[in-house]
This record gives structure tokens, C-alpha cells and sequence, in this order.
């Protein structure tokens, strides 16, 4: 049926990094291809590789104007979050003023969920808020436990039975909670969060209905939340747009032709892909116990070593690693999982490399490392039932046996098999929530026609 456009402006404030700043920009041509007109506000830092406007997709940089200042955000997450806050503090209003547009009035602010401050901006400046959560509807509900009125979390390490969540491990629970102190401010953001529950006109959260079934009805029946994931491009999924890879937002650049052509040279099922996303760091003894452990396993593997990271890379195995490997500075993740040679994903687990790999179909061996990371990988090995998950030994680093035979029991065992099966159920799962009239597109729609 065609659709009536909807005649309105939102702009869209995500946490200007890449694990925030993709579901975000995926979200938003979701309102562009109904007719709302968009514009992403970000850092000059993150827009100056971007073209300023694709259709009623703009970016707005939310440096003062008359600044071309594109130094990046302090590198210290404290500092940055910080200076993002004075930033659009500052800046947004003169924002709102110049895109007032009576043919498209600016109707709502659309803000990463950790601005705890946005929405009391947002109703400043005469519009709607809507907190938009990049993790997981269980973590949510983790943080949302953790409120010191509440305090249903023991910080002595027991087991953790909270509703609608499984049995929760000390090691499967956000390390923010025992690491808080490492980064007081961004903490205090992070458990903050829940302020939202209370204030926002819309809450969205990047999942599906049927992912996290439970947790979802649980916080339903008690918010008025928005399932809208998973945010991957369509054309991953149904090929109902085309135009997907346009406007995509990177902050780094990939190896694209290099990678598909690599894949492409080998067989099906038979490569391991391996990437800790954007932010995540492994120790030096760490890096080196996974390089060997990816030749131990003797399957091929494309391996994402950020540039500030190769200097971990030991000499000796980067001289043989030609034979079974490749080795980029960043890959187009999307296609990379969407190859037929990709029979394996070792992942840090972050959530939207995890939403990414169920709704391709593809198996996971799991090694979070901070965060939300071992909270999504206890759900990929105990409930959705997609990924092994690796041990790390007494000293904190998980060694090359164990990485090896990890990947194999994935890519060669009746295991692998069994997990495969799973991530192709929830890859049917995913593209059902957004199909035209499917659960996340019907919250789309219904946002649409409240604004
Ligand atoms: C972080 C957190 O880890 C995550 O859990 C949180 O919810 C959002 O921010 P990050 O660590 O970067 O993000 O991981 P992830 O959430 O997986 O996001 C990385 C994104 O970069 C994914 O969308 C992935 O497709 C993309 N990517 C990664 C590439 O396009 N190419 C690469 O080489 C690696």
C-alpha cells in the first residue's frame, strides 16, 4: 500500500562512535524512506568523510559554525562524554532555530539512551525526546535493577537471579558493574540510563520481539517501549532497499576490495572471521595467544587488526600468517558476514556485531571483553544457543589451545551444525520483525504517525 509522507523533521543524536553511531544512521533512513526528513548531528570529527546530505538524509555538524575545528573527541572516555555535553549543550539550539522549516517542522530529538540529559534538553528547545538504546533489552533491564532504590544486584559476586533474565554468573555481567570506578562519569551515564524509563516520549530499543521475548514483555508491561531492530541495512535482509549502502557512517576505512576478493577465492563455510569492533583492546599476551591459536585451528581467517592495534601482531606469525590468513585494518563487517565462505564469527560480542551475526545466520565463538559483551555472549551459548564461548585461565588470557579448538568444534563438529541451525532460525526471526507490516516495522510506522 503506498504510504501517505509524513511531513516532519527529527534530528538524531547518537554517541559519536561507530558501535553507536551505525544503528543510529540505519534507524534514520528507516524514517527517510517514509518521507521524514532527518538530520544527524555529530562531531565535525565524524562527519568530514561523509557527504553532507543523501535524499532528506543531512548530517549537521554540532561544532559552533564558524569553527572547522575536526579534532577528534578526547581519547579518555570520561573526557569525551564531557565534552560531547558542553558541546551540544551549547550548540543544539541554534541548531533547532536554523533547520525550523514550517514545510518541515523539527518534531523530536532521537538521542543515544547514555545522554541522560538530552530529553530535559530536548523539552527546552519545544521538542518530543525519544532515547534510543544501542545494547540489549536484558542489559537494560540489568541496569534498570541496579538502581539503588532497588538494588536487587549483590556486588559480592554470588549468582544474580533477576526477572525474566537467566541465572546470571559473575562472568556474565556488564563489567561496569565491578569496573565502575575505572570510568566514574561514563558510568554514571550508563546506570543513569534509566532515567529515561521515567522521562522520554518514546523508548527504542535495536532488537526484536522475538530475541529477547521475555525481557521484552517484562519491561513492556511496565514501559511503553519501542522494539525497532535489528537495524541492519534491508538490503541485507529483504533487498528492499537499495539505496542502503549510500549513507553508511564510517569512521574508519575498510579494505573492502581486498576482502571480497580474498573471500571470494575460497570455499564455503570455510573461513573464520575474526573482529573485536571499534573500541576494544586485547593485551599483547592476549593478541598473541589468539594469532597462534587462529593458525592452530588450521581453518582460513580474516582477521580485523584496527591500525592502532598492529603493533601487537608478533613477527613470527605475521611472516606465516599469508598462508591461511588475511589481515585488514577494517571490512565491510555486513558483506564479510553475508559471504557464503564465512562459516565462523569470533567476536567480542558487541551488541551490534551480535544482532548482525543472528540476523545473517552465522555461528560465534564468543570473547567479550568489557561492557555489555558477556552479557550478550551468555545469551549467545545458554539461551539463543548460537556461539561457544571461550575460558579464559587464571591469568585473564584465554591461550591458543583453547581459541583453536573453539573454532574447530564451530566450523567442523556436530555442534557447529547445531549452532548454525540456530542462527538461521534467527535470521528468518530477524527479517520478519522488519518486513513491511513485521513486529520493529510496525512500531516504526506507529512512531510515524504520533510525531
Ligand atoms: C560498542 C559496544 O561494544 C557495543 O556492545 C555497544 O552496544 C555499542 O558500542 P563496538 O565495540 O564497536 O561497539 O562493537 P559493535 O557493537 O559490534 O559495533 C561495531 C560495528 O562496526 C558493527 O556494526 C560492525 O558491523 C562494524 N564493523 C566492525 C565494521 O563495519 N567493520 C569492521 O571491520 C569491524
Amino acid at each position: 500500500m503506498e504510504k501517505i509522507p509524513n511531513k516532519s523533521h527529527v534530528l538524531v543524536l547518537p554517541y559519536p562512535a561507530q558501535g553507536h553511531i551505525n544503528p543510529m544512521v540505519q534507524f534514520s533512513k528507516r524514517l527517510t524512506s517514509r518521507g521524514v526528513k532527518v538530520t544527524l548531528v555529530t562531531t565535525n570529527s565524524v562527519s568530514k568523510n561523509m557527504p553532507k546530505e543523501s535524499g532528506s538524509f543531512k548530517i549537521e555538524s554540532i561544532n559552533p559554525h564558524d569553527d572547522d575545528d575536526d579534532s577528534p573527541p578526547p581519547e579518555k572516555l570520561d573526557e569525551s562524554i564531557v565534552w560531547f555535553f558542553n558541546l551540544v549543550s551549547k550548540n543544539l539550539g541554534a541548531i533547532v532555530e536554523k533547520l525550523s522549516d514550517s514545510e518541515y517542522p523539527v518534531k523530536a530529538l532521537v538521542f543515544d539512551s547514555v545522554f541522560t540529559w538530552a530529553i530535559d534538553l530536548a523539552h527546552q528547545l519545544g521538542l518530543k525526546g525519544a532515547a534510543f538504546f544501542t545494547q540489549s533489552c536484558s542489559l537494560s533491564a540489568i541496569y534498570y535493577h541496579m538502581d539503588p532504590e532497588k538494588s536487587e544486584i549483590p556486588l559480592d559476586g554470588s549468582d544474580v537471579s533477576l526477572p525474566s533474565l537467566p541465572l546470571l554468573e559473575k562472568e556474565d555481567l556488564p563489567s561496569f558493574i565491578y569496573e565502575s570506578d575505572l570510568y566514574p562519569t561514563l558510568s554514571g551515564f550508563i546506570f543513569g540510563q534509566n532515567i529515561n524509563f521515567k522521562k522520554a516520549d518514546w523508548l527504542f530499543f535495536n532488537t526484536f520481539d522475538a530475541l529477547e521475548k521475555e525481557v521484552i514483555d517484562w519491561i513492556r508491561a511496565r514501559y511503553p517501549i519501542k522494539i525497532i531492530g535489528p537495524t541492519i541495512p534491508s538490503m541485507y535482509l529483504d533487498k528492499r532497499l537499495k539505496d542502503d549502502k549510500e549513507y553508511g557512517l564510517s569512521l574508519f576505512k575498510p579494505n573492502s576490495e581486498t576482502c571480497m576478493k580474498w573471500l571470494d577465492s575460497r570455499e564455503t563455510g570455510s573461513v573464520v572471521y575474526v573482529s573485536f569492533g571499534s573500541l576494544a583492546s586485547l593485551g599483547e599476551q592476549q593478541m598473541e595467544e589468539l594469532a597462534w591459536g587462529l593458525m592452530m585451528s588450521d581453518c582460513y581467517f580474516l582477521w580485523v587488526v584496527r591500525a592502532t592495534e598492529q603493533n601487537k601482531l608478533p613477527e613470527e606469525f605475521m611472516s606465516k600468517a599469508k598462508e591461511k590468513g588475511l589481515i585488514v585494518n577494517w571490512c565491510p563487517q555486513l558483506d564479510v558476514l553475508s559471504h557464503r565462505a564465512v562459516g565462523c564469527f569470533f567476536t567480542h560480542c558487541g551488541w551490534n556485531s551480535t544482532l548482525e551475526a543472528h540476523s545473517l545466520g552465522v555461528p560465534m565463538v564468543a570473547m567479550p571483553q568489557w561492557s555489555d559483551q558477556p552479557t550478550n555472549a551468555k545469551f549467545i551459548r545458554d539461551v539463543w544457543q548460537t556461539g561457544l564461548r571461550v575460558k579464559a585461565g587464571e591469568n585473564g588470557v584465554v591461550n591458543r589451545d583453547e581459541i583453536a579448538s573453539s573454532i574447530r568444534e564451530v566450523m567442523e563438529d556436530e555442534k557447529g551444525v547445531m549452532l548454525k541451525e540456530n542462527a538461521i532460525k534467527w535470521k528468518k526471526l530477524a527479517k520478519e520483525a522488519v518486513d513491511e507490516g513485521g513486529s520493529s516495522d510496525k512500531n516504526i510506522e506507529e512512531f510515524l504517525s504520533n510525531l
